[in-house]
């Protein structure tokens, strides 16, 4: 088994934070691999997000991160950002990250340019990897590995992790030096609706009877607990689990059982918030930071491989860790000294 090197404390940076998705991810997965880890500096423009950020972290984010000078951006090894999925067709044709510029996720590359943190995790949805054939994201991972980066990208999907949530987002990693990096397996079993949806939700929940007739016309009754989504043609289908929650669709495009919408708490759930995480704001910007927000223990496991294949990590956790995520290749590897200390060593998909 290797060992564990560096003890000390992993400083990071908050970026695009939202109400904190990333930072409960990086606390949980610092505590199951026993190191310490402390957030230097979060932003987000939105007020509600800040207070929601502030009444659970007590940390008040800084806001606009295009007002916000590099040189005031305190040193971190680690940068976290789930960046907006702004409009990339800014993206043009001239070299390097110059050419990302009017986009966030330039942002990003100025602070990646001026602080060389030592690895980092973006997410975004996964419809960056489609866009404009594929050219936006290459760009923006060429842009990054111009930067002297070097990345992989994989699309996860939360019901493997846990989450009875389908939501397919794209994380990108990367790292200042060659390292051994296995992206996780996700095979925790899903969690079932029972575990997440609440009992006595008040009435106001409940949709119209014109909406729910209208439901019923178009599928029948379940006899599971379902959640029912209407597509963009207005087709209905029932599952045990939820589709995406998405920031802007309307009311009704999630049903609980074809006749409610979800609460607040339900809707954390789904994104994996523990519950002791505190809903200060109204249901509709609750509603929006939950449909922004990424499935935690998807970037749990991101960022608990990625401690891993920088050596932060306490060799007892390591093992019980492994040992919990059936990790008996990576396990291998790691009882291959030479293998795992090959000065050569890529950033490797499983
Ligand atoms: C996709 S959400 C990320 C949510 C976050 N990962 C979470 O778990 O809650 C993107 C966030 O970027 C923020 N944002 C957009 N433009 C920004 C800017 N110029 N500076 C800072 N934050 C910005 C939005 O307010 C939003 O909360």
């Amino acid at each position: 088994m290797a060992k564990s090197s560096k003890k000390k404390t992993i400083r990071y940076i908050d970026l695009f934070c939202g109400i904190g998705g990333f930072r409960i991810a990086i606390e949980q997965a610092a505590i199951s691999l026993g190191v310490e880890v402390k957030c230097s500096m979060s932003s987000d423009i939105d007020l509600p997000c800040q207070k929601t950020y502030e009444a659970n972290f007590s940390e008040r984010p800084m806001g606009d991160i295009g007002e916000i000078d590099s040189q005031n951006i305190p040193d971190h090894d680690l940068l976290l950002a789930g960046f907006p999925c702004q409009p990339f067709s800014i993206i043009g044709h001239r070299k390097g990250f110059e050419d990302t510029r009017g986009t966030l996720f330039f942002e990003i590359a100025r602070i990646l340019e001026s602080k060389k943190p030592i690895a980092f995790v973006l997410e975004n949805v996964k419809m960056l990897k489609g866009h404009n054939k594929g050219k936006t994201l290459k760009r923006i991972i060429e842009s990054l590995k111009d930067l002297g980066y070097i990345c992989d990208f994989r699309i996860l999907n939360a019901l493997d992790f846990g989450l009875p949530q389908k939501r397919e987002r794209i994380f990108i990693v990367g790292f200042n030096k060659s390292c051994q990096f296995y992206w996780p397996n996700g095979e925790n079993k899903m969690k079932s609706l029972s575990e997440i949806l609440e009992d006595n939700v008040p009435e106001q929940y409940y949709a119209s009877d014109h909406i729910r007739k209208n439901r019923l016309k178009k599928h029948p009754p379940t006899d599971k607990l379902t959640i029912w989504h209407e597509n963009k043609a207005g087709h209905i289908s029932a599952y045990p689990y939820s589709c995406a929650l998405r920031a802007g669709a309307s009311y009704n495009y999630l049903l609980v059982n074809g006749e409610r919408r979800l609460t607040p708490r339900e809707m954390l759930r789904l994104q994996g918030f523990p519950e002791w995480f505190k809903i200060v704001c109204n249901y509709s910007q609750t509603r929006k930071q939950a449909g922004n927000s990424l499935p935690i223990p998807v970037a749990q496991s991101v960022i608990s491989q990625l401690f891993i294949a920088q050596g932060w990590y306490n060799e007892r956790c390591l093992i019980e860790y492994l040992k919990e995520h059936n990790a008996d290749y990576q396990m291998k590897i790691f009882e291959r000294k030479s293998v795992y200390g090959r000065k050569k060593a890529k950033v490797a998909n499983r």
